[in-house]
């Protein structure tokens, strides 16, 4: 009898944590390291929601809660779905839990049986595939390559289509690309969908406020209200209040979609941690005027590392419209060779000799299904960027 599950067999530790942990690991050993492998950003969590934390231990709110999460939280999310993004959820239409991650995770596996199809765009965030396979799901992946901006089209949506498709995954601002569409593309994509009533959409909203050049963000049910009854709008404090660490994520949907995810959550996790749940009522009530000046510090970081990118010889790296990455191609390093003689054969070569030659720890395509790409975040100091892209350029001009 094996030990461990087979539905273990089907899921694979985080490519990008293990990059950030060799990059550690160098660093530990002396090696001078650049990480841009992490999916954090480097601002602090703001003190307002600090303090509504320490005010909420210091009252004794420590203990259980609502497995859904605590009634003014409830409230403060369908506040925030009213505020930004127009859209009416009812505090039974919204949950609260241990992150963006886990919101997913409840409804892959609220609502996945065997044989049902779930499509997502590549590349596409690292757990998407891993939470289907974990919910006994089948993924479809669609591609969304460079060609078009690393953006879904609707024939290639349409194609990815079958009478077996239950969900079909959105995320804008992408993680990887940075990607995100406008509310004349968002609306080809819903209009596909219109036409397949079987298929339910999740949105993964998480970069939402990361948006730049006074790009208009918008989500499907916000767009096309056909689709409000079979959506699950997903969101978190994660990206936008720097909050990483506390661990909550929340979405809006229909009520009995959100009444299974929160019997699947009663048995996992129970609440999620009742101090957070009050941090996230400031985050979400208390002031947002720190999200466009961060937003800019964002920005200005973009355009600087595009620009060092695409000064590098064989690297393209088109500028996306938002969260803090970017997806160049290596396609013209793909046959060099390194100064050590090593042949470069794909993005994973690529990334390891960066990581080995010049102390740039990045993450390669694959690994977000699409190559030959890498991803960098650029949530680190001007100055670190700026290193990193001058080690860049030196490592591509190294090639032979
Ligand atoms: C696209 C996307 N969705 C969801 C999440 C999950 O965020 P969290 O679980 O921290 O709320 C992440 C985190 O990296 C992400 O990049």
């Amino acid at each position: 009898m094996a030990f461990l599950s087979d539905a273990l067999a089907r899921v694979k530790p985080s490519p990008t944590i293990a990059v950030s942990s060799k990059a550690r690991e160098l660093k530990a050993a002396g090696k001078d390291v650049i990480s841009l492998g992490a999916g954090e950003p480097d601002f602090d969590t703001p003190d307002n929601i600090k303090e509504a934390a320490i005010k909420a231990i210091r009252d004794g709110k420590t203990k259980y809660t609502n497995v859904d999460g605590i009634p003014e939280l409830k409230q403060a999310i369908c506040a925030k779905f009213k505020r930004e993004n127009n859209l009416d959820y009812k505090p039974s239409q919204v949950m609260a839990a241990p992150g963006g991650k886990k919101v997913i995770f409840n409804a892959m596996v609220a609502t996945l049986n065997p044989g049902d199809e779930v499509v997502i765009p590549a590349p596409y965030w690292v757990s998407y595939p891993d939470i289907v396979l974990l919910a006994g799901g089948t993924c479809v992946f669609a591609e969304a390559g460079i060609g078009t901006k690393f953006k879904l089209s609707p024939e290639t949506l349409e194609a990815a289509i079958t009478p077996k498709t239950k969900w079909v995954i959105f995320n804008h601002p992408s993680n990887p690309t940075g990607a995100a569409y406008t509310r004349d593309e968002l609306k080809a994509l819903t209009d596909v969908l219109l036409r397949h009533p079987q298929v339910w959409v999740l949105s993964d909203d998480m970069y939402e406020h990361l948006v730049y050049d006074g790009f208009k963000f918008t989500t499907p049910a916000e767009i096309e209200p056909a689709l409000y009854d079979r959506t699950l709008t997903v969101n978190g404090v994660s990206k936008a209040y720097a909050m990483t660490g506390w661990r909550i994520g929340y979405c809006g949907g229909p009520e009995a979609l959100i009444k299974a995810m929160t019997t699947l959550q009663s048995q996992t996790t129970s609440n999620p941690t009742s101090i957070s749940q009050w941090a996230s009522v400031e985050a979400l009530n208390g002031t947002q005027d720190f999200l466009p000046v961060r937003a800019d510090s964002f920005k200005q970081r973009r355009d600087l590392i595009v620009s060092m990118l695409n000064d590098a010889d064989g690297i393209d790296c088109p500028t996306p419209e938002g969260a803090f990455y970017v997806f160049p191609s290596c396609a013209g390093l793909i046959g060099k060779k390194t100064p050590g003689g090593k042949v470069l054969e794909n993005d994973e070569d690529v990334v390891t000799a960066l990581l080995e030659d010049e102390g740039v720890a990045v993450v390669h395509g694959a690994a977000f299904g699409l190559s030959p790409y890498f991803r960098i975040s650029y949530a680190t100091s001007a100055e670190e960027l700026e290193e990193a892209g001058r080690r860049i350029q030196r490592f591509c001009a190294s090639l032979k």
